[in-house]
């Protein structure tokens, strides 16, 4: 068996390498991107499948082809159909067809991406259902375990379901599928059966298969172990070890519709102690056990699944597999570990110093131009070195910008303990504290996440959208017309007393509450944000260091009255509450302890921080670009004259989103182990970063990437890694929700009554604040009085402009 086994390795990564070089060559990037990254990402799912060839007597070079195309094709289908979501669910269900007909080999071919919002895959796809269709006319036995493997795969189009990102939505659908599917024969609740039928695994019918003596009864007995126990069981060591993931990006987990994790454990550990006796009663007991015990081993060496806090639960799994399982796990978790040093000892293969090469200037002057500079000297770079190169700054580590779109991916999948970004967010430091969540890593960044995660939830926001608009209404009645004026000033403002409401809650009147002094202090205080004195601490010391003072002032005195704020709070009753503050109030470390003062006082700041400045920058840039685009203004005062739904304004959000990221790259995350990010090994120091403008502006998934057109959005979707101003994974904005709500309101108040003309002939420039760009001028724009006709714009003051291209 262990013969069979070095075989089957080495044979896999001969088949994983030839599907590598195809996958490279794929024209359309954002399809590209799906099959490289699930190449480089679910490697483990590849290695697990292809372990199912050690099933058969004889060694079967068929079988381990198609156990490895299949497999490989999952995977990206799984990604494609997740990207894809916005094509609808027709669009999952024709990708779908592709995992039943790989295993058909009579069935007629279909055009997979009939739905897709991109096509050209080079024949990637159908490279692999026809490699599956040969290998499976290739096994002696397929005849007999057909029937059983096309219901079991055509049943697993329910995956798609997963990706509904409304849960009470995807909870019924998932629900009433399992009601009128899958007869409850188990006493399995409705996740669960829900959870086996999307794992279900062709892969042990196809090794039975491969045995030139298969017999029913036995493919009655392997199919009945199983489905649903083994598919079941998977389901659920998948779900627990991306739980903390899942959490932070509000994604799908079937193990939290337990009632309780201890509910979960309990429940897991069950499935696993059934499944692990059951296996030597099978055909070819000893082989199965093996590999089930083996397969159990694999989920439980996952990193994520070793911290302090998770340990003592994986170890009880761990109990639960069996002997075996216990004797396994140390071998795969040192086999992981040996993997990763396998990476790191690979030779960088382009630069001597081990980064990829970047302009070679001084740090002072690349630092400058960069602040002064930042679209051009990201063009000049991106032309000058690809999608990958360096940029030195003084006062930080090399910082390398990605902005190929599988790079990215595999830069914001990865493991919480490779990659810090609250090591990354250093920069903010001043203003938000130590202690903040944003600046923490793995478990602390979560606990403090998760506790101010309700708070912006979209359930919560939607019941807040006729008190922004209240807000929203006061404030831009009070906006000068005819006039050439800066909103910047006044957005930020507004989105101050927004978010401070959404933190302290909306029982006092504004005030009383102590919350107008505290967003006075807060403007005034975050004016350092635009000064050099903050991206250059050595200037803190010379030339900037009366400012440098000033703000240490006002920080002082926003903290006393975010103090007496939080102490007034103490002495009230919090039921029934659920602003920010409450929640945090009620917050527990991940020692069982509630927060200390300078926690509660750094996370308030966190959000205070980053719930005004970025949406009140991305709304001037807004004003800019409708300013400069009469078009696309027209149609969206027509939208909103109709009354005609949000369509339009959703899409011209999204378009300034994509045109105008005010964050221009993701938090940068800081490498903390070896990581192998397309040619490169990042090792520490360095940090990495998510290029969202670079991104943005990449011709080929944006075509003609300087102009800005809302259509873009209404003609289709681009998948979440091609579009990121909320950045990814684990640091997802929390606030996209607060923010969407905010931009649509204020947009669709001001165009109600007024058109926006562009201040100065040329768009303005980007300027830093903070970690953000935003108008340089503070978005200088005259609004005009209009009447307002229902039926549709007829005539617009600035007909004679031409659609501006930016
Ligand atoms: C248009 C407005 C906004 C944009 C473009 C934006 C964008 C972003 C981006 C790109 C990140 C970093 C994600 C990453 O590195 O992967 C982020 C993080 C964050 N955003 Fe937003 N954001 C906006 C509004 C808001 C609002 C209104 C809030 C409300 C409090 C908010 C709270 C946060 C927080 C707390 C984080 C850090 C999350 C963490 O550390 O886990 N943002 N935002």
């Amino acid at each position: 068996m262990t013969r069979t086994l070095l075989w089957g390795r080495r044979a896999t990564t001969r088949e994983l390498h030839a599907w590598h070089r195809r996958a490279a060559s794929i024209p359309d990037a954002p399809i590209r991107a799906d099959a490289l990254d699930a190449l480089v990402h679910k490697r483990d799912n590849v290695e697990g499948a292809s372990l199912f060839s050690i099933l058969p007597k004889y060694r079967n070079e068929s079988l381990l082809r198609l156990l490895v195309a299949y497999q490989v094709m999952w995977d990206f289908l799984d990604s494609v159909s997740e990207h894809g979501a916005c094509a609808g669910q027709a669009n999952g269900r024709q990708l779908h067809r592709a995992l039943v007909e790989a295993l058909d080999p009579e069935a007629p071919i279909s055009d997979y991406y009939r739905h897709h919002p991109w096509k050209d895959d080079g024949g990637y796809l159908r490279a692999l259902v026809e490699t599956c269709r040969r290998s499976c006319a290739r096994l002696p036995g397929y005849r007999q375990v057909r029937p059983l493997i096309l219901r079991g795969v055509r049943d697993c189009a329910i995956q798609s379901l997963n990706h509904e990102r409304e849960p009470s939505r995807r909870d019924v659908a998932l629900k009433e599928w399992a009601e009128r599917e899958f007869a409850d024969e188990h006493g399995l609740s409705w996740f669960e059966r829900t959870a086996a039928a999307g794992a279900f695994m062709p892969h042990v019918l196809l090794a039975l298969a491969a045995e030139p003596s298969c017999k029913q009864e036995e493919v009655d007995a392997v199919y009945s172990a199983y489905f649903p126990w083994v598919s079941l069981t998977i389901s659920m060591l998948d779900s627990y070890i991306d739980r903390a993931d899942d959490t932070a990006s509000e994604s799908h987990s079937y193990i939290s519709h337990y009632a309780t994790e201890a509910a979960a454990l309990e429940r897991l550990a069950a499935i696993i102690r059934r499944i692990v006796s059951h296996a030597p009663g099978l055909p070819n007991g000893r082989r199965q056990a093996v590999l089930t015990e083996g397969i159990i081993a694999m989920y439980l060496s996952t990193a994520g699944v070793n911290t302090p806090s998770t340990r003592e639960s994986t170890r009880m799994l761990a109990r639960a597999g069996g002997s075996l399982t216990r004797v396994l796990l140390p071998i795969a978790r040192a086999w992981r570990v040996a993997r990763t040093r396998q990476t790191t000892s690979k030779e960088n293969k382009c630069s001597p110093n081990g980064f990829p090469p970047g302009l070679p200037l001084p740090p002072t002057i690349l630092t400058y131009v960069y602040w002064r500079w930042p679209f051009e000297y990201m063009k000049l770079c991106q032309t000058r070195y690809g999608r990958c190169f360096t940029h030195r700054m003084t006062s930080f580590p090399q910082l390398v910008f990605l902005s190929d779109p599988a790079e990215i991916r595999t830069m914001l999948a990865a493991p919480a303990e490779v990659l810090h970004p609250g090591e990354g967010g250093e920069k903010i430091t001043p203003i938000v504290g130590t202690s903040s969540f944003m600046l923490l890593d793995e478990d602390e960044h979560l606990a403090g996440r998760r506790a101010v995660l309700p708070a912006l939830a979209k359930r919560t926001i939607g019941r807040e959208s006729e008190r922004v608009a209240e807000i929203v209404r006061r404030s831009t009645a009070s906006w000068p017309r005819d006039v050439p004026l800066p909103l910047h000033p006044r957005l930020r403002a507004l989105t101050l007393e927004v978010i401070l409401r959404r933190i302290f809650g909306w029982r006092e009147p504004w005030s009383e509450s102590g919350l107008s002094a505290l967003r006075d202090s807060v403007l005034t205080m975050l004016g350092i944000t635009g000064n050099v004195v903050f991206p250059l601490p050595i200037l803190r010391h010379g030339p900037g260091r009366t400012v440098w003072e000033h703000f240490l002032e006002y920080r002082s005195a926003t903290d006393e009255l975010i103090r007496a704020l939080i102490d007034e709070r103490r002495e009230t009753t919090a039921a029934g509450r659920e602003d920010a503050l409450a929640m945090l109030l009620a917050a527990r470390n991940t020692d069982g302890s509630p927060m200390t003062h300078s926690q509660l006082r750094d996370n308030l700041m966190s959000l205070i921080l980053a719930g005004h400045e970025t949406t009140a920058s991305q709304l001037a840039w807004a004003f800019q670009l409708l300013a400069h685009n009469p078009p696309a203004q027209t149609r969206l005062i027509e939208e909103i004259d109709e009354n005609a739904g949000d369509e339009y304004l959703t899409a011209t959000i999204q378009e300034v989103l994509r045109h105008r990221p005010v964050f221009l790259f993701a938090i940068p995350r800081a490498v903390k182990r070896p990581i192998e990010i397309g040619a490169w090994t990042y090792r520490p120091p360095a940090h990495l970063l998510a290029c969202i403008y670079l991104l943005h502006h990449d011709p080929d998934i944006y075509p003609e990437p300087e102009r800005f057109r809302p259509e873009r959005f209404l003609e289709g979707q681009p998948s979440p890694y091609m579009w990121l101003p909320w950045g990814a994974g684990r640091k997802r904005c929390p606030g996209s929700h607060l923010a969407m709500l905010e931009m649509k309101t204020v947009l669709r108040t001001v165009f109600e009554s007024t058109t926006v003309s562009p201040a100065s002939r040329h768009m303005e420039r980007p300027r830093w604040r903070s970690v953000i760009v935003t108008p340089h001028a503070g978005s200088r724009v005259v609004l005009r009085r209009r009447e307002r006709e229902p039926q549709g714009l007829r005539t617009a003051p600035w007909r004679n402009c031409k659609e501006t291209v930016l």
